[in-house]
């Protein structure tokens, strides 16, 4: 077997499970377990399952989900345990999720190391827990917490767990496999969860539990949390069966298909961010700037168990975060960064001050420590050109809010080293962000798609649509807000002052909506302000149509002549998504991006472009390519300019840069009806 191994500790048989790097469910472990299960010998007064390595088992092995699953599938390895006549106790150390955490309430005990982490992050992948989960829980948890485990995706750690009783036992983790085997000799026989019969529990806790994991859930989660009702008021054996055959439904739906390659396509980019060589070990984070997203920075990183110190000139901005943050070491002076492993700054966005800014860090802090800029749009390679050690330089591009906001881009300038890049990948990880990697570019990935998302927002507007309506067409796709509401919500002043700054560059043949500036002259910059593209009548959180913005829109309009038409909802989407695939193959081109995937990860995780879908790209590839076609040249004729590469589409031909870029993101099945065609 090869990633089981079966040792005897006396008359109880251990079966080890061993497949690396953190134990998956695959074909062959499935296969391996089943067969040591059945080696059982009559003399075996009982059988523990434990992992080799960090975890238990951390789940099925997603890769398999695309095609037909391979036999022995889960529940009937979990069948063998609840058909064997001795009892069979999961000795937990590290994650048990899943498939995993289904295999140990298929045994007759559970015990965890104080490293166990336990939960069901099924919903997340789209689908529900297949082999048991739901049935298993609410027999040993009650209806109102096995809703909660399930819907929330969450994990618990071992001293919750216990609480919770899915586990019987907490032990360290060096008496994990000897208390494993007593308790498996000293279990009076079996005790299957299906057995049981479900806690009660009183109806309303069950409607609370609902009513809180109901709202705004995606149709999966309102199946999971129907099973997990369901499976209380029928045998255990349907309530089996009719589980795994809501999970076969799901795990072969569009949207599950797209979650399994998000989560391939975050695995891929964090590898390629990790590099080669080993991190610089990074304790302490000074951070230069003590505004809103200095201070949302020391709150990530305090929570990531850094030491933060805080730089700012201004005492009473570092007053008002460290009253807010006890423990957080502040200073006036730069000199107070000389202790940080890595600095990164969120000063002004000026390229002078934050060269000024890093020509005085350079002077303090230890000559390994490693200094990152959170610039937005400022060219990191013209930064690092004024400092001494170039090579320790590069970019974290942090998204609002920082410290909730998953995204995070990892630049690397022209010098920047392998250590530094690894070092800050490393940090990016400790934070629980989803990195990806970008070059030197305007925007770098995720704002330079935005920003054509939004210019062709605002091209519709000149042309006719309303901001609402195209609003509404964008939240019909899943978003939760379209980009005026963005826009208003952010604040029109810093796009405007972007606008001054890059006007003498401009291309003059390049369409420019002004209505943008209109509404910034007319005072209008967005909600903090009353007005924007939207009125906000007395302190109004959501936007309602203003008739002043109305009016600026046609005086717009009637400037240039143009004469507003009528856009339908399916022509607003088809441009936007459109021009969002014109600004990925740019950045392809330019290699600023290096996978089409990092592309749909930066919008789903930095701008929640819904995940369901996949990501604009991952979207469009589904799309028939004739609609593709269409909708480019719907956008090469909103501006030849700016949209120039999609001109091949307007001669109906698929530009070869966008079937390129497409195809990286196309599940499987496309690509055999585009090789049958
Ligand atoms: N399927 C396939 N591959 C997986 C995987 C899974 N469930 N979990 C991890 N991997 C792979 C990763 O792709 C990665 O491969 P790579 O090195 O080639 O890129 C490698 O394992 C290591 O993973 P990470 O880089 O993510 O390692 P971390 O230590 O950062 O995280 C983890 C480990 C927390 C286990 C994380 O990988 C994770 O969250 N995995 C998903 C767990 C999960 O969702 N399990 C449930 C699956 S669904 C299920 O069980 C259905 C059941 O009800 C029938």
């Amino acid at each position: 077997m090869e990633t089981v191994s079966i040792t005897m500790v006396e008359d109880v048989a251990v079966l080890t499970i061993d497949n690396p790097p953190v134990n998956m469910g695959n074909a062959t472990l499935r296969r391996d377990l089943y067969d040591a299960l059945g080696a059982a010998g009559p003399d075996v007064v009982g059988v523990v399952i434990i992992g080799a390595g960090r975890h238990f088992y951390a789940g099925s092995d997603i890769s398999e989900f695309d095609g037909p699953l391979i036999d022995p599938q889960l529940p009937a390895v979990i069948e063998v345990i609840e058909s064997l006549p001795v009892p069979v106790v999961a000795a937990i150390s590290g994650l048990a999720l899943g498939g995993g955490l289904e295999l140990a309430l298929g045994c007759d005990g559970r015990i965890g190391a104080t490293s166990a982490r336990l939960g069901f992050p099924e919903v997340t992948l789209g689908i529900l827990p297949g082999a048991g989960g739901t049935v298993r829980a609410a027999r040993l948890l009650g209806v109102p917490t096995a809703i909660d485990l399930v819907a929330s995706a969450r994990q618990v750690d071992a001293d919750e767990a216990l609480e919770l009783g899915l586990l019987d036992h907490v032990v360290p983790a060096e008496d994990l496999l000897a208390r494993a085997v007593d308790l498996a000799r000293s279990l009076a026989g079996k005790s299957r969860l299906r057995d049981r019969s479900v806690p009660h529990a009183n109806p309303e806790q069950v409607e609370e539990a609902v009513a809180r994991h109901a709202r705004k859930a995606r149709p999966n989660v309102l199946e999971a949390v129907g099973m997990v009702r369901r499976s209380a008021e029928v045998d255990a054996g349907l309530a089996l069966s009719e589980e795994r055959a809501i999970f076969e439904r799901l795990r072969v739906s569009e949207e599950a298909a797209n979650l399994r390659y998000l989560f391939f396509a975050k695995r891929a980019a964090a590898k390629a961010l990790r590099g080669k060589v080993a991190p610089r070990p990074v304790r302490t984070v000074g951070i230069a700037g003590a505004g809103t997203m200095g201070a949302a920075l020391a709150r990530a990183c305090s929570g990531a168990g850094y030491r933060v110190v805080l730089f700012d000139t201004n005492p009473a901005a570092l007053a008002r975060v460290a009253g807010a943050m006890p423990g957080l070491t502040t200073t006036e002076t730069v000199g107070g960064l000389a202790g940080a492993d890595l600095v990164v700054d969120a000063v002004f966005e000026d390229m002078d001050v934050k060269r000024d800014l890093f020509a005085e860090v350079e002077r303090h802090v230890a000559p390994g420590a490693v200094l990152a800029t959170n610039t937005s749009y400022l060219d990191i390679n013209e930064m690092s050109r004024s400092l001494e050690y170039p090579r320790r330089f590069g970019g974290l591009h942090f998204f609002n809010p920082p410290d909730r906001n998953p995204l995070v881009e990892l630049i690397r300038a022209e010098t920047t080293d392998d250590v530094t890049a690894a070092t800050l990948a490393d940090v990016v990880k400790a934070l629980g962000k989803t990195g990806i990697p970008a070059g030197v570019g305007d925007g770098f990935v995720a704002n330079r798609v935005y920003a054509d998302y939004r210019t062709q927002a605002e091209f519709l507007v000149e042309e006719g649509a309303t901001p609402e309506q195209v609003d509404a067409a964008m939240v019909q796709l899943g978003l939760a807000i379209g980009p005026f509401a963005v826009a208003d919500m952010s604040g029109l002043d810093i796009a405007w002052a972007r606008r001054k700054r890059i006007a003498p560059t401009r291309d003059p043949l390049q369409r420019y909506v002004d209505i943008p500036d209109r509404l910034c002259e007319a005072g209008r910059l967005g909600r903090k302000t009353g007005a924007g593209w939207y009125g906000y009548p007395d302190g109004a959180r959501r936007g309602l149509p203003d008739p002043d913005a109305v009016r600026i829109i046609e005086e717009a309009r009637a400037t240039k002549g143009i004469a507003a038409r009528s856009i339908d909802d399916g022509e607003i989407r088809a441009r936007i998504l459109a021009s969002m695939l014109c600004a990925a193959v740019q950045l392809m081109e330019s290699g600023v991006a290096q996978r089409a995937s990092d592309i749909d990860v930066a919008l789903t995780e930095g701008f929640a472009f819904p995940r369901a879908t996949g990501g604009p790209l991952r979207l469009l590839s589904r799309w028939e390519e004739d609609d593709v076609i269409a909708a480019l040249t719907a956008a090469y004729r909103s501006c030849r300019v700016t949209f120039a590469l999609a001109e091949p589409a307007t001669r109906g031909e698929l530009p070869q840069a966008v079937r390129a870029v497409l195809r990286q993101v196309a599940p499987h099945e496309m690509f055999e009806r585009a090789a049958s065609r």
